[in-house]
């Protein structure tokens, strides 16, 4: 009997979140990627309506040198708009 609970996920699909930044653009080297988008995760996991200065505030430890601040933010943004969507109870 195989526990699934332990296997990684397919890979077939983004989350909400990676889907967000893909259309938004919000990576150019991607080195800071994997940690805006923990941290983007992390957010929208407490605050499904977080405000333009809650994304700063909680992005704020996260630097990016590539300057993509205002595409990740409003990724964040279209993000939160799909998972408010998704399920409006949460
Ligand atoms: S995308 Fe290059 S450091 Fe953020």
């Amino acid at each position: 009997m195989r526990d699934d609970r332990r296997r990684p996920p397919s890979g077939d699909h983004l989350s909400p979140v990676q889907e967000a930044f893909v259309r938004r653009v919000a990576s150019q080297c991607g080195y800071c990627t994997p940690v805006q988008l923990m941290a983007a995760s992390a957010l929208l996991a407490r605050n499904r309506t977080p405000t333009l200065a809650d994304i700063r505030h909680w992005m704020s430890g996260n630097i990016c040198r590539c300057g993509c601040y205002p595409a990740i933010a409003a990724a964040i943004q279209d993000a939160a708009a799909e998972l408010r969507a998704r399920d409006p109870s949460a």
